[in-house]
This record gives C-alpha cells, sequence and structure tokens, in this order.
C-alpha cells in the first residue's frame, strides 16, 4: 500500500508474479529463453515442433517410440470431421482466419471423442494432444477453404509442419521449406505466462473446461499488441514498398508517436532470442525467392537496423519474435491472415501445458481494482432526472 487509502497498482500487472511454473523461463534483461530448462537455440538447432510440444507437455524429452506415437496422434488429430468442415466452409468469407478459428475451436467438443471435462492428468494430457493436433489441421483447412474451397486430410508420413503445408496447399512441401515451417512453430510454442496464456488459465482457474479455456487464449492472442502483431508488421512492410523508402518511413512513424509493430516487449529489454533465429532464416531467403520476398525482407533488415540503433540500447526496445516472420512465412506460402492463426497453433501446446500444470493446484484467479469512483449517491426516480 502506497499509503492507508491508496493500494500500489500495477498497470498491467507489470512485474507482478501469479504462479509458479517449471514449463518455461524469460530472461528478459539477458534475451534469454528456456522450455523446460533447454535453450531456445539448442531447441531450434536439434528438436522439432513435435518434440518441442511433447517436452512442454510431459516436463522431459521423449525417447524414439515416444515420440514416433506422439507424432503420430498429433497428425492423426490433424484430420477433420466432414461437419467441422463443412462449418469452416459456412463462416469461410464472413469473418477474418483468426475470428474463424476462434469460433470454430470453441464448438470442437460437439466433434471430440473424448468427454469435455478430463478428472485424471494423463487424461488431460491426452486431451492436449488431440486439442494442439485438431486446431493446427483447423488452422490448415481454414487456409485451404479460403484459397480453394477443399479439405485435404493429412498425410502419415508428414510431420506436423509438413501436414500443415500439405493440407493448405494440396501437395507435399520440400524440406526445407517444412523444416523452416517446423521451425517457425516450436519457435512460438511457449512463452511463460503472456497475455494468451493468462488469459488461458485465468478462465481455466474457473473450472471452465479446456475447450473454454483455449478460446479465451485465442482471443487475448488476436490483437495487435500480442499475437496480431506479425500481420501488421508485414503490413507496414507492404505499406513502405520499396526498400529505398524504409527510413523515412519509420523515421516518420516515429515522430508520429506511431508503435512500430514487432518492435519491444514487456518482459525482453534485450533482443529476443527467437527474433534472431527468424532473422538468420531472412539472410538465408533473401537471393533466390521471388521479389516480393526479397522486397520484405530488405525492408525488414533496413528497419531492424535502424530501430536497433534508434532505439535497442537506449529504450530497451528490440525487435519481437512478430517482426521477421511475414517475410519468413511469405517465404513458405503462408497468406498473412493465416499468420496469427498460425501462431495460436504453435502455442497451443504450451497453454495446454500451463493450464494442466496451474489446475495440479488450482486457485481462482480474482486480482482487486482500487475503486476511485463516488459512493451513497442519492437515488434520482427516472421521471425527475433531467
Ligand atoms: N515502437 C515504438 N515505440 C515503442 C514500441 C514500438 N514497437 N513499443 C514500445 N514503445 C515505446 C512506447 O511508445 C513507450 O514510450 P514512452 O515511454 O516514450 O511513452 C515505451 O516504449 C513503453 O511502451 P509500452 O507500450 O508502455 O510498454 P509495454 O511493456 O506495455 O509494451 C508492447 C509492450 C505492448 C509489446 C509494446 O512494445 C508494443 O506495443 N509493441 C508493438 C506490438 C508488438 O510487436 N507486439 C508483439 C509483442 S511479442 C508477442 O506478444 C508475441
Amino acid at each position: 500500500m502506497a499509503d492507508n487509502t491508496t493500494p500500489t497498482i500495477m498497470k498491467g500487472l507489470e512485474g507482478v508474479y501469479f504462479t509458479e511454473t517449471k514449463i518455461c523461463k524469460v530472461d528478459g534483461a539477458k534475451g534469454r529463453l528456456w522450455y523446460r530448462g533447454y535453450s531456445i537455440e539448442s531447441l531450434a538447432k536439434n528438436s522439432s515442433f513435435e518434440e518441442v510440444s511433447y517436452l512442454i507437455l510431459y516436463g522431459s524429452l521423449p525417447n524414439v517410440d515416444a515420440l514416433g506415437a506422439f507424432r503420430n496422434k498429433l497428425v492423426s488429430c490433424m484430420a477433420l470431421d466432414g461437419k467441422l468442415v463443412d462449418l469452416i466452409k459456412g463462416l469461410n468469407g464472413k469473418m477474418a482466419a483468426m475470428d474463424i478459428l476462434r469460433t470454430i475451436v470453441s464448438a470442437m467438443p460437439a466433434f471430440s471423442e473424448k468427454k469435455v471435462f478430463q478428472n485424471e492428468n494423463d487424461e488431460r494430457i491426452e486431451e492436449a494432444i488431440e486439442i494442439v493436433g485438431r486446431i493446427c489441421g483447423i488452422v490448415a483447412t481454414i487456409g485451404a477453404v479460403s484459397k480453394n474451397g477443399n479439405y485435404t486430410g493429412p498425410d502419415s508420413t508428414l510431420g506436423v509442419a509438413g501436414n500443415i503445408l500439405y493440407m493448405l496447399n494440396g501437395k507435399k512441401p520440400d524440406e526445407k521449406t517444412s523444416r523452416m515451417l517446423d521451425v517457425m512453430m516450436l519457435l512460438h510454442a511457449e512463452h511463460s505466462s503472456n497475455a494468451s496464456t493468462f488469459c488461458t488459465i485465468v478462465a481455466g482457474s474457473t473450472l471452465a473446461d479446456i475447450y473454454s479455456a483455449i478460446t479465451a487464449g485465442i482471443c487475448a492472442l488476436k490483437g495487435p499488441l500480442h499475437g496480431g502483431a506479425d500481420e501488421k508488421a508485414l503490413d507496414m512492410m507492404k505499406a513502405i514498398g520499396s526498400p529505398d523508402n524504409t527510413e523515412k518511413y519509420i523515421e516518420e512513424a516515429l515522430e508520429g508517436k506511431k508503435k512500430i509493430m514487432g518492435f519491444g516487449h514487456r518482459v525482453y529489454k534485450a533482443y529476443d532470442p527467437r527474433a534472431k533465429v527468424i532473422k538468420a532464416y531472412l539472410e538465408d531467403i533473401q537471393n533466390g525467392s521471388t521479389l516480393e520476398v526479397q522486397t520484405f525482407t530488405a525492408i525488414a533488415l533496413r528497419a531492424e537496423k535502424m530501430m536497433v540503433e534508434k532505439l535497442g540500447e537506449t529504450k530497451g526496445i528490440w525487435p519481437n519474435v512478430d517482426f521477421f516472420s511475414g517475410p519468413v512465412y511469405t517465404y513458405i506460402g503462408i497468406p498473412k491472415d493465416l499468420f496469427t492463426p498460425l501462431f495460436a497453433a504453435s502455442r497451443s501446446p504450451g497453454w495446454c501445458a500451463h493450464m494442466l500444470e496451474y489446475w495440479q493446484d488450482n486457485k481462482l484467479i480474482r486480482p482487486l481494482d482500487y475503486y476511485n469512483g463516488q459512493l451513497d449517491i442519492p437515488y434520482v426516480p427516472i421521471e425527475q432526472r433531467k
């Protein structure tokens, strides 16, 4: 308390710890990130989305057999019921892809083999695996339906990232593209108590079911201050248009007190380690890709250089995971309005793991707000009001 009557208000819950966790550590000052103790750099180099999802959900790395079974389960859950596909088709063109995803995920219990609320942790993990696989299939199908109206089921010879591209395009991707998406997905799989994960936990802390909790997470991810920043960052690159316009555009935006989407972070006051991995991809795809990708890449790299020089050390504003994604996704062939839904699919293991962990020692989340309005105002009957 600041004095006897006024509490200290932590706006945006900045700097507030609300629980303990063993899932993820973010060191914002040093720009470091670990999932279950493994550094993001070592996972990006050696692991896959499936393995990282297993690690996040179960707490340890799988052996060969466990990973194979886990991968098969995820891929089989990417196959969608015909009625669910019809729902997606019915919403196509009427809502943004992220809104379709939110609606379809809230309708998922209608298409689940499981009971809606599981009691045992093992059952809950099984349910989480189904949710992760299903959301991946839903996101790919939202993209495919918007593209050509068709549903393609998953191919059991491909992993999750390969299947997202297969279901989206109706043809098998090449290894390089598939691996790029795989790494993009594992980089987004988890990130401590960010807005969407916290929102998931808040909903689940009421003992609402996991589908409700994940739907709440998707709602929070959508906004441009969180997961929606990836689409906005690409919008900016499109608006800049030509690499030579980059510096002038950024200068004017900053002078006009506009935020540059894909920069800044509540926790990182150093370079986001995920952005470093994605930036290396940008340098890789700079040559030998379409003119559009080359243009986005050149703009992104020039914007990053300028922003880092201007605001990096001085204000602690560095590129975050959302800045470089647009050119990479465009290279991979992902349409812009699928960026944030894909982020949701990638983050679904993190949401589920946090929910399961929190439920092990659940406490309803109910913070306080400090009322600073009037009290005991005399009630005036409506006919006497001016
Ligand atoms: N561009 C320019 N200035 C910025 C940016 C930015 N991207 N981000 C923060 N700032 C400035 C603010 O204008 C403010 O300046 P001031 O002190 O002179 O008023 C200062 O930095 C603090 O900014 P806040 O928004 O108050 O800081 P907060 O911790 O609340 O914000 C946030 C974090 C919301 C991510 C912010 O940096 C932002 O809006 N970034 C752009 C959106 C974005 O990229 N979001 C994705 C984050 S990663 C993720 O969620 C997956």
